[in-house]
């Protein structure tokens, strides 16, 4: 399973899920629905730009979880969370996420260096460069390009 916000799915985070899904037989991208985080898109527009951005993938498949990332995996017999690391901060906090996940369930965590040309990249920076007009473009998929023009008229 690769897991995330992905609000939206950006090429840092497609890069992990095509190596991923080079590695192993399926791939579950799993969309966290956190009603306390301030969010652009709706779950079901994050579903449908992950699901045309992976569409030249044949072993991805999209969904969305509610709560705990480990009772999804149970419910799913998902044994393994691929999880991309950009920076030494992000392993800060992912190791005590994949530790955490580890005890409350038989979920392993596999972390993969993210791919140098986007280890600067986050959904979060995107949307704010978008908001203020820079060129987002060769940092998000096409479709997501498309639906962040629409939202912010850029
Ligand atoms: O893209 P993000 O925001 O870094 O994704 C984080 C996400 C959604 C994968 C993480 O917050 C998560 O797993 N949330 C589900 C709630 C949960 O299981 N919390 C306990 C983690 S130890």
């Amino acid at each position: 399973m690769c897991p995330g916000s992905f609000d939206p799915i950006t090429n840092g985070h497609l890069d992990v899920i095509e190596r991923a899904s080079n590695l192993f037989d399926e791939i579950v991208v799993a969309v966290g629905i956190n009603q306390s985080k301030n969010r652009l898109f709706e779950p079901d527009e994050r579903v449908e730009m992950i699901q045309e951005a992976t569409a030249h993938l044949g072993n991805v498949k999209v969904d969305v979880f509610r709560g705990l990332l480990v009772k999804f995996c149970v419910a799913h017999d998902i044994s393994a969370i691929v999880k991309g690391l950009r920076a030494v901060s992000d392993f800060d906090y992912e190791l005590q996420m994949g530790q955490m996940n580890r005890s409350l369930a038989s979920v392993d965590t596999l972390f993969m260096p993210a791919d140098p040309h986007y280890s600067f990249l986050s959904s979060s920076l995107v949307k704010e460069v978008a908001t203020y007009g820079g060129d987002i473009s060769g940092l998000v998929p096409e479709p997501v390009l498309r639906r962040l023009r629409e939202r912010l008229g850029t």
